[in-house]
């Protein structure tokens, strides 16, 4: 008897120990997050240096193991690669997820606590344009091993200890695309391209804090077209299904891969993100026979519907419409809106270029800090494309009266920073009214701005 017992007990080890072998152990894990997907999902990814997916726990029921998003792979350079000097993606992680069920409170990953997605959002952490640029076309090399001069593992640190409710990135995740040059110490040894590491060493590991402390709402920006970093935000951050023809693997899908469809994203009772990818917009104004040009003008009317939805539209995507540009003399105002989204905007809406029910448009790509507010009917413009990227110069003083940000787009308050730094929004409710509170902070975490945005308006101090 005793035998059979402990002939038992060593089948049963055995087949713990086999069945172990083939899912990934808490040491393997790279990193876990929660994404904001469209319809009210959230999605948990698991990122692993093991072949199999990790197993997933909701609330104290049995662990399953994760589904498969993305296999490890050793992608070819595309024959449009963006930089001269590029070479294989090497994505030595394997992507998984799962789908969060509706009734379950919280999630771990072989042990380890995922963000569950919020009861109710109070608060809204905001970064953008994050990594440390390396770019051999422009001879640009930011000093990514100096903290303070690619500051986002500190913005990710102080922006944790804010406890938001959820984080919103709004594009350019991935900035090293090319090798530090021989004898740059500012940058030596730092990984480059599109594979694995690089986005580990961009974003995953300098996040971590931020990625734990609550789920995430990803926005795509220009870096993470296709011919760029898209590989890699289709395995990590794009929010639906991996698709053969949503992969950016293959040139000849782009004009799928590229041009996501619009989502919502529930904020309040009365307010919602409309999140548009404008990743693969050009700067110049379209002609009406480029097939971008008819994407763009379908995905805004899609937009401009679901945002007859709710009372108010918070309309997010990467590149600025309504925005100064930076300059080497702060005293010299110049447009920094993008002239190619403006041209497929205006067929939509003519002068005020978002569908109506939109109060505020919220923006990265340029890198510094503005919010703008209108005497005409424009949303609010935000722009906060200055989270850890190589700064390119000084935001305006000031916007006069007659200085034109498009048409008859006359601004009436106007605040800016030229520094580094991230945002937050804080939901307000006063005699049943919404309000939202905009905070920025530097990225030691101290706010130096405040504005109050309440129906399409903004006043900052
Ligand atoms: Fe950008």
């Amino acid at each position: 008897m005793k035998n059979t017992v402990s002939r038992g007990l060593a089948v049963l080890g055995m087949l713990w120990m086999f069945a172990s072998a083939f899912q990934a152990s808490a040491s393997e894990l790279e990193s876990v997050y929660t994404v904001q997907a469209p319809q009210g999902h959230w999605v948990v990814r698991a990122l692993t240096s093991a072949a199999n997916c990790p197993r997933i726990t909701w609330d104290q029921q049995k662990p399953m193991v994760m589904q498969l998003r993305a296999a490890q792979a050793n992608l070819p350079v595309r024959s449009d690669a963006a930089q001269a000097d590029s070479k294989t993606s090497v994505f030595d992680v394997t992507s998984c997820e799962a789908t969060w069920p509706a009734q379950a409170q919280s999630a771990q990953i072989e042990g380890r606590a995922v963000p569950a997605p919020p009861k109710q959002i109070q608060r809204i952490l905001i970064v953008a344009d994050t990594g440390c640029r390396m770019k051999a076309s422009e001879n640009s090399f930011q000093e990514c091993n100096d903290a303070d001069k690619w500051p986002f593992a500190q913005i990710a640190q102080s922006a944790a200890k804010l406890k938001p409710d959820l984080v919103v990135h709004i594009g350019d995740v991935h900035y090293r695309e090319s090798p530090c040059p021989q004898g740059n110490l500012g940058c030596a040894n730092a990984s480059w391209g599109y594979g694995w590491d690089a986005w580990r060493d961009d974003f995953f590991k300098p996040a971590a804090p931020l990625l734990a402390s609550a789920p995430w709402l990803f926005v795509r920006g220009n870096h993470e077209a296709c011919f760029r970093a898209g590989q890699g935000w289709f395995r990590f951050l794009d929010a639906l299904p991996l698709t053969s023809e949503r992969n950016c693997n293959d040139p000849v899908n782009d004009l799928k891969g590229d041009f996501s469809e619009p989502f919502t994203a529930a904020i309040s009772e009365r307010a919602q993100f409309i999140v548009f990818d404008s990743s693969k917009s050009s700067g110049k104004a379209y002609n009406v026979n480029d097939p971008a040009f008819s994407k763009y003008q379908a995905q805004l009317q899609a937009a401009a519907k679901l945002a007859a939805n709710k009372p108010e539209s918070f309309f997010i995507n990467h590149h600025p419409l309504l925005a100064a540009a930076p300059s080497k003399d702060p005293n010299k105002f110049k447009t920094g809106g993008s002239a190619g989204l403006q041209s497929v905007f205006q067929t939509v809406e003519p002068n005020r270029l978002f569908p109506q029910g939109v109060t505020l448009a919220m923006h990265g790509h340029v890198h510094l800090f503005e919010a703008i507010s209108f005497q005409t009917n424009h949303p609010v413009s935000l722009v906060m494309g200055n989270s850890g990227s190589l700064n390119e110069g000084h935001a305006p003083n000031v916007i006069a009266p007659t200085d034109r940000l498009y048409k008859d787009a006359v601004v009436d308050n106007y605040a800016s920073r030229s520094d580094y730094g991230f945002a937050t929004l804080d939901r307000i409710v006063e005699a049943g009214q919404e309000s939202w509170q905009l905070t920025e902070y530097t990225p030691q975490g101290q706010p130096v701005i405040h504005c109050r945005i309440l129906n399409g308006k903004s006043r900052c101090h």
